[in-house]
């Protein structure tokens, strides 16, 4: 068995690595190669994730970097498509939602190589985001399915996509946090950047809805509002520090830095007295870890982290975080239970699928 797995990105290295890690022993005669497009590039985005999650360095880099959907999209299906045609794969793994998964899952469809996707299923019904036609494109042709929650099967039954291509294993991400969770209990992240254990807010945003027009200086007014009442860490994504540069905003009182590695940040969402974001995978580590999640967004395509009861849609709206110290005192610390099959073994159950 010949798998090539494309990644690109700093959430699908993390929703991968374990896949790769699973499949290898369990075909250790099989071929695996790995295939960076190089969507992210920077080393804090990139590097760190290889050397930490213990995924050996990638076959190919394809080195297609930052550019508009169109270009990032047609530059990864030009350089994917002559190493599969190389390669002939039985299948092409691939994560998520992003540009890379998009441009791997039409190029393997066209060369009429199966394809398996992992996390499928997830809709916000947002078709403004990028993500939700990536998401649409990439079960529409993927063969293989594999579901993280079980709202995923209702999702993919409304666009006729057929039961037997549907298998709910859980969550791969939660495997790597698994996997980490002596190192990262003991990493001490918090204590390194001053701040107490339970006692901060954890910030990151990213999404272009919120960082490339007005509401971001808004937001960041709002979160050094904020800072008065408890310490904000704000580890910051490179999309979101160009335009914070672009609009010269001012900060005071907010723990700016560089984007962490993923140790050092499970650490600090761990630690954390609450965390606000707009990224999806955090909507869910918040959810395994218990820890107050304010979701800067109109819509989730995570709606089981809601159910769950740690996650809070905010809105697309700065104003909703002067609010979260109140909602805050008003919450039950109940520790709740993970959604099902979160547990670690999700990407064991993916090998016994494929194997
Ligand atoms: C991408 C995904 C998004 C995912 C996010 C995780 C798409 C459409 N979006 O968004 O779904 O949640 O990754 O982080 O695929 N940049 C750097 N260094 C890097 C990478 C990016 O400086 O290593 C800067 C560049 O200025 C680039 C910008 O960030 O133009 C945006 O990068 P891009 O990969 O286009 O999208 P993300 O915002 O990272």
């Amino acid at each position: 068995m010949r798998i090539v797995y494309v990644i690109g990105t700093r959430p699908n290295f993390v929703k991968t690595a374990p896949v790769i890690g699973a499949l290898r022993s369990r075909l250790p005669e099989g071929r695996h190669t790995i295939v960076h497009t190089g969507q992210h590039y920077d080393r804090l985005m990139s590097e760190v994730f290889f050397e930490e999650l213990g995924v050996p360095e990638p076959d190919f880099m394809l080195e297609v970097g930052s550019g508009s959907h169109a270009v990032q999209t047609a530059r990864t299906m030009e350089r994917l498509e002559p190493v599969l045609v190389d390669e002939k794969p039985d299948l092409v793994m691939v994560p998520g939602d992003v540009n890379s998964t998009l441009a791997a899952v039409l190029t393997a469809a066209k060369l009429q190589i199966p394809v398996a996707h992992i996390e499928s299923g997830l809709r916000s019904f947002d078709r403004t985001m990028p993500e939700e036609i990536n998401r649409i494109v990439a079960d529409e042709f993927a063969e293989h399915l594999f579901l993280h929650s079980d709202e995923a099967i209702e999702n993919l039954r409304a666009e006729g996509i057929a039961e037997e291509r549907m298998h709910f294993v859980g969550n791969t991400m939660i495997d790597t946090l698994v996997a980490l969770e002596g190192r990262f209990r003991a990493a001490g992240s918090a204590a390194a950047l001053g701040v107490e254990p339970g006692d901060y807010m954890l910030v990151t945003l990213h999404r272009p809805a919120l960082v490339d027009g007005e509401l971001l200086p808004e937001t960041v007014k709002r979160l050094a509002a904020l800072a008065h009442e408890m310490p904000v860490v704000f580890p910051v994504h490179p999309r979101t520090r160009k335009m914070m540069e672009a609009v010269e905003s001012d900060h005071p009182g907010l723990l700016l830095c560089e984007p962490l590695g993923y140790v050092d940040f499970l650490s600090l969402i761990a630690d954390a007295g609450a965390v606000l974001t707009d990224s999806g995978g955090i909507q869910e580590e918040t959810t395994y870890l218990g820890i107050p999640c304010f979701t800067l967004r109109d819509n989730t395509e995570r709606p089981v982290t809601i159910r769950a009861g740690t996650n809070t849609l905010l809105g697309l709206d700065p104003e909703a975080i002067a609010g979260i110290p109140t909602a805050l005192a008003a919450r039950s610390d109940a520790p709740p239970e993970p959604p099902p099959l979160w547990d670690g073994q999700a990407s064991e159950r993916i090998a016994d699928v494929l194997a």
